[in-house]
């Protein structure tokens, strides 16, 4: 017998480690993970994983002769500065991977005569804001505004938005026979920031880099300007928000995509909080006139009014409780040891 099963790729990434962290603390024992590496030890037991490319074709049809998978979180990507380093092969992690992975659920969407829940994370990477001027003037755009990506990331993340929306209501739109749609579902991230994870290959990077650099007691050279904003949110909340609209009733949702985010903060803001904690760190700014240009063209803020409307999100973490509460006390724990 298949057995119902939660599908997570990218499960070694940030994201991904968490999520499987509090679906198992939720109870889950049914969570079927994909990463090109292993799972790291702290999450032995809590996941059947398959060490495997997400553009190798040949784990995808095992696991589905094994798997009754009822919902995918595709997290696996190549994120925004790593992706400029090889195009090509961010395009292929991002886009193929993505489609293939549609297309699965979509087959077995088709096949079971019942949606396969597909829950897929965006980015604030989706936006460009064109110029400073432009930014301030719109600080918080809504899902469909300013969608002019700069990164290959961006550009790849807008297609699967795309791509998601095509499979959710187009698929097969010429069959003599209606298919079963696939549930798309998905957030546009902002710069997220663990406390038990650093990022790898993120443009917002500098953000989580200057508290975890601090809190080992190193100086942190911050490759944008001091006056960079651009949207934040503590992992729990990231986390909080695919399971939350994963689980929302789809009657309640009126669009496939929403913007969520939690707090705007400029670099300066961010190393004055990090000060505020290790006072004895360092802060010097030196500006990497590539990735600040990605920056800039990412928006202040993002407007998530329609995901707090339709499915009740809500950060539970703003700058003051992500730092005091989330982040400090445990980097804090995670250096002493
Ligand atoms: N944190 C991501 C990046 O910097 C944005 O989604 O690429």
């Amino acid at each position: 017998m298949r057995r119902k099963s939660i599908l997570i790729t990218g499960a070694a990434g940030e994201v991904g480690q968490a999520l499987i962290q509090q679906l198992a603390a939720q109870g889950a024992d049914n969570l079927l993970t994909v990463d090109v590496r292993p799972l790291p030890a702290a999450l032995n037991g809590k996941a059947t994983h398959y060490q495997a490319d997400i553009l190798d074709k040949t784990i995808f049809d095992r696991l589905v002769i094994d798997y009754d998978i009822t919902t995918i979180y595709h997290m696996a990507a190549i994120l925004s500065t790593s992706g400029e380093f090889n195009p090509m092969a961010a395009h292929s992690v991002n886009v193929e991977g993505t489609m293939r992975l549609l297309n699965l659920a979509a087959e077995q969407s088709d096949w079971k005569r019942e949606p396969v829940k597909f829950i897929f994370p965006s980015s604030v990477a989706v936006f460009g804001m064109q110029n400073l001027d432009n930014k301030a003037k719109h600080p918080r755009p809504q899902e469909w505004e300013w969608n002019y990506p700069i990164t290959m990331y961006g550009c790849n993340k807008l297609y699967g938005e795309t791509l998601g929306v095509y499979f959710a209501k187009h698929y097969k739109q010429l069959a003599e026979t209606e298919p079963t749609m696939v549930d798309f579902r998905c957030v546009r991230y902002p710069g997220l920031i663990s406390a038990f994870t650093v990022p790898s290959g993120g443009t917002s990077d500098y953000g989580p880099e200057m508290l975890h650099a601090a809190a080992q007691g190193q100086a942190y050279e911050c490759f944008v300007r001091p006056d960079s904003a651009i949207p934040f949110m503590a992992m729990p909340d990231a986390i909080t928000a695919v399971i939350q609209l994963a689980a929302a009733p789809r009657e309640k949702l009126t669009r496939q995509i929403y913007n969520i985010t939690a707090f705007s903060l400029s670099a300066e803001e961010i190393a004055a909080r990090v000060q505020a904690h290790f006072p004895a760190t360092q802060i010097s700014y030196e500006p990497h006139l590539k990735r600040q240009r990605i920056v800039d063209s990412w928006p202040i803020d993002m407007n998530d009014d329609a995901a707090r409307r339709d499915w009740g999100w809500k950060p539970a973490y703003d700058a003051e409780r992500s730092f005091d509460e989330y982040l400090v006390p445990n980097i804090r724990a995670r250096y002493a040891k």
